[in-house]
């Protein structure tokens, strides 16, 4: 396009003689300046004016900015998976570190090493299934009792990973007043520089579905085009913000706890990779053939369940080093925070102690876990 030889703040010259009133037509016919008339403004508001253009060009580019992160979306094109780690059988807890410290996140439990643990029935694995519970042998009346926590298991992968297709077979998800199970990947010993990521969460009852989340440090945005089925809850992941929320997503009722295992469970799929992490839940009844057959492919699957595109979060560097976490914790920061919503009386640290009866479906019954990763 042509530009005006005339800078900004200068009269035109071709305006001059007006603006210096010495008998323009509007002189002549005897008003004063009109306000609208170009060729009668001064150079202040040439100034106004130039000003006024240069800070909408500024918006202009910060919204076209925004905008171009809201409508862009990263390129999940199909990726070649070859099978790295099977976790499978009676050598399924193999795999895993007994985590046996002070619980990083509040809870009221006492996580046991693998020793207790098989002597309590507290892990479990046969040929078929691998079985993580919460102790329900102790009661009040017990020695030891459960008065400063319950017996329960945390177990870390020996193996950590900075990316692959992770596709865990679940069979039952612990719930009851009282617990927050979780499926969960994170680098306990650099959270949140490391990120975490959630793959299965619930607490107390789990009535109210499956939640899925990322947790990171700063600068990890979801407020970005996405493509899932599932209800987007926050969307800012940094750790430090909105007392650790994360951003997460929340499936239906039916996908954690009593429904979810009544229908006989079904397969997660975690995806994570530079250009986003996804997570897929299947129903027994509708497992993809390529995953049974070993040869999943995402790029096949359609729409995951929640989506975390790396458009506003690189999530090559937010997320490294992490281990697979299989833990049903007692109490602890996130059951408070929902205790009065939950449906469950009295109050957390009381349950656990007391009412041994409040874990009788707290356990995770798993078939296998299998991770691949691309060439
Ligand atoms: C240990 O737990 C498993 C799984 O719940 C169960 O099948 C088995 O009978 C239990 N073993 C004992 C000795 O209680
Ligand atoms: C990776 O994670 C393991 C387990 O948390 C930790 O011991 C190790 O120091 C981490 N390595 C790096 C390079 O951060
Ligand atoms: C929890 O409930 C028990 C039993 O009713 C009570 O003794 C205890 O003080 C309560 N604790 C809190 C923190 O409210």
């Amino acid at each position: 396009m042509e530009r005006s030889s005339v800078k900004p703040g200068e009269i035109p010259s071709r305006y001059q003689e007006f603006a210096v009133g010495s008998g323009g037509d509007y002189q002549r016919s005897g008003s004063s300046a009109p306000a609208w008339d170009p060729r009668y403004w001064s150079k202040k508001v040439w100034i106004g004016i130039a000003v006024v253009i240069v800070i909408a060009i500024i918006i202009g580019v910060a919204v076209g900015v925004t905008q171009g992160k809201k409508s862009s979306y990263p390129d999940y094109s199909q990726l070649s998976y070859t099978l790295k780690d099977t976790f499978q059988g009676e050598t399924f807890f193999d795999n895993f570190n007994y985590f046996t410290g002070f619980d990083p996140a509040g809870g009221f439990v006492h996580y046991v090493d693998a020793g207790r643990a098989q002597q309590l029935n507290l892990t479990f694995a046969s040929q078929d299934a691998a079985v993580l519970k919460v102790d329900t042998s102790v009661g009040p009346g017990s020695n030891p009792d459960a008065s400063t926590g319950r017996f329960s298991v945390r177990l870390e992968s020996k193996n950590t990973y900075n990316n692959g297709l992770f596709i865990f077979d679940v069979r039952h998800t612990p719930f009851g007043c009282g617990t927050w199970p979780a499926l969960w990947l994170t680098d306990p010993s650099n959270w949140p520089k490391n990120g975490e990521i959630d793959v299965m969460e619930a607490t107390n009852k789990a009535s109210d579905g499956n939640q899925m989340t990322l947790h990171t440090s700063s600068d990890c945005s979801m407020s970005v085009k996405r493509k899932q089925t599932d209800k987007a809850l926050q969307t800012n992941c940094d750790a430090t913000k909105n007392s650790n929320a994360g951003c997460g997503v929340q499936g239906a009722d039916n996908t954690f706890g009593s429904a979810y295992n009544n229908n006989g469970g079904g397969i997660m799929a975690m995806e994570w990779r530079d250009a986003g992490i996804r997570v897929w839940q299947f129903a027994r009844n509708s497992i993809p053939s390529d995953i049974t057959g070993q040869k999943p492919d995402p790029s096949t699957w359609g729409e995951a369940a929640a989506d975390f595109p790396s458009t506003d979060c690189d999530v090559a560097s937010h997320f490294k080093n992490n281990s697979i976490i299989l833990n049903i914790d007692l109490c602890g920061d996130l059951v408070y925070g929902v205790w009065d919503s939950s449906g469950c009386s009295s109050n957390c640290t009381d349950i656990v102690a007391n009412n041994p009866q409040s874990f009788t479906n707290a356990y995770w019954e798993v078939g296998k876990f299998q991770v691949y990763q691309a060439l």
